[in-house]
């Protein structure tokens, strides 16, 4: 993939990308809640911290694992790919692309329900990488949700062995559950995103009339299913015109065909009754995948978490689109890292943009970093390219910020490597 010279990072990345992605594509994207004062207070919130290096311990080798184990997979960097819906928008390849990606730089990657590639596809070029599938638990009963979570764990065996697929298709209609766990090997882990009980108040979505155009489709749910931020379902009396218009028939990086907008289908909300005493219980009877909660903001959440059964949390504010002026994952971190004492792993995203970011945030304690939106930026201008160079852009940053720390590891990160600026007033 040829950049232009003069993008060098993520955030030249962003600017290029800014000045030529299709308007209805980037209003999703940036799309924050109400006055988007947590998506600023995401990408201010590393200024407040400053490192302080060590020098001269022969830092010629430098590995950049993990060290809290993940899933038992031998992950090359400490960071991966969150889940972000629809991808399909930014590229034709959608989140295989993104998947592929991931795969081939060693890294996790985190499937979206609302994804526009089926799990199914996703697994098969996302390998080991396709470890993770987000959910939500969503309204009108949960056959959907049963049916995600078998798909989740059987998906290994449907994409690769005919045979496997036929035997676990009969040992699902019976009593299958637990025999599954012998036969099949899918996705590793559902992430539950614990953030969202209703969409949050995104007047963007609203004034642009975001309608996921019709040449898409929900990869995971059949035809005539819409997503909850798909205007047209929810009101159906807008018009679906405004965005086709944005939608060019140019398709210089691949995507689909232009066409008119749907303005039907049944529409999936999230059940706003999610509760932990039912809704883990509920989890975990339904599936032996880890259960993995995404949005907590709050000590007593992720002990809450915990103690329903969570084998890791991930600090997050949804990227700054679900409650507006709500605490960054990072200021929230060492509160919870504190209360979590190591029980479980735990696990940060929002506003990661810089080598640097994930640095910051491994000291502040954090086992693993996740990134959003700057995949969507490789995926416009280079499909699974683009995602693979902002995926080695992030490693290049890191490592150099390693090495000029004195860290050989990323187990010699440590917290005291880290002060507050105001900390360095008083
Ligand atoms: C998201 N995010 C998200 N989270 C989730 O649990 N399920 C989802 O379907 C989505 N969809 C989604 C779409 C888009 C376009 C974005 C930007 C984000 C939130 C995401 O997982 C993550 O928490 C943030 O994106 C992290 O912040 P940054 O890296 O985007 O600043």
């Amino acid at each position: 993939l040829k950049m232009p010279r003069d993008v060098l990072s993520l955030k030249d990345l962003e600017a290029h990308c800014l000045a030529s992605m299709d308007p209805m594509v980037r209003d999703y994207l940036y799309d924050g809640a109400e006055e988007g004062r947590t998506i600023r207070e995401n990408l201010e919130v590393w200024d407040r911290w400053l490192v302080v290096p060590r020098m001269m311990r022969d830092t010629s080798t430098v590995n950049l694992a993990p060290v809290t184990p993940l899933l038992n997979l031998p992950w090359r960097l400490p960071f991966g790919i969150g889940p972000s819906a629809m991808q399909r928008l930014a590229h034709s390849a959608g989140e295989a692309a993104t998947a592929a990606a991931a795969n081939s730089s060693g890294v996790p990657f985190a499937l979206s329900t609302f994804s526009n590639s089926s799990m199914e596809n996703v697994k098969s070029v996302g390998g080991e990488s396709a470890a993770f599938l987000q959910i939500y638990l969503v309204s009108g009963g949960r056959e959907l949700n049963v049916e995600l979570l078998q798909r989740a764990e059987g998906v290994y065996i449907f994409s690769y062995f005919f045979v496997a697929a036929s035997i676990y298709q009969v040992l699902r209609s019976g009593q299958a559950n637990r025999v599954n766990r012998f036969i099949a090997a899918g996705y590793k882990a559902v992430v539950l995103t614990v953030d969202s009980p209703v969409p949050g108040n995104r007047p963007g979505l609203i004034k642009s009339n975001f309608v996921m155009p019709r040449y898409l489709r929900l990869g995971n749910f059949s035809e005539d299913f819409r997503g909850p931020l798909d205007q047209s379902a929810s009101n159906p009396d807008t018009s679906t015109t405004a965005l086709t218009d944005t939608i060019t028939n140019e398709n210089s990086n691949g995507r689909g065909e232009n066409s008119n907008n749907s303005g039907s289908g049944k529409q999936i909300l999230v059940d706003p009754s999610v509760n932990w005493e039912r809704d883990m219980p509920w989890l975990q009877e339904h599936t032996y995948l880890e259960i993995w909660v995404k949005g907590v903001l709050h000590p007593l959440d992720a002990e809450a978490a915990i103690a329903h059964g969570a084998r890791g949390i991930i600090v997050s504010n949804h990227g700054g689109r679900q409650l507006d002026g709500c605490i960054s994952a990072l200021d929230a971190l060492p509160g919870i890292v504190k209360a979590v004492r190591g029980r479980v792993p735990v696990h940060v995203d929002g506003g990661v943009r810089r080598g640097a970011d994930v640095f910051t945030a491994l000291a502040l304690g954090a086992d693993f970093v996740w990134i959003g939106r700057p995949v969507w930026w490789g995926l416009w201008v280079g499909g699974e390219e683009g995602v693979r160079w902002v995926l080695e852009t992030l490693e290049r940053e890191f490592r150099t910020v390693m090495m000029l720390m004195g860290c050989r590891s990323v187990g010699e990160i440590s917290r005291e490597m880290v002060v507050a600026k105001s900390r360095l007033l008083s």
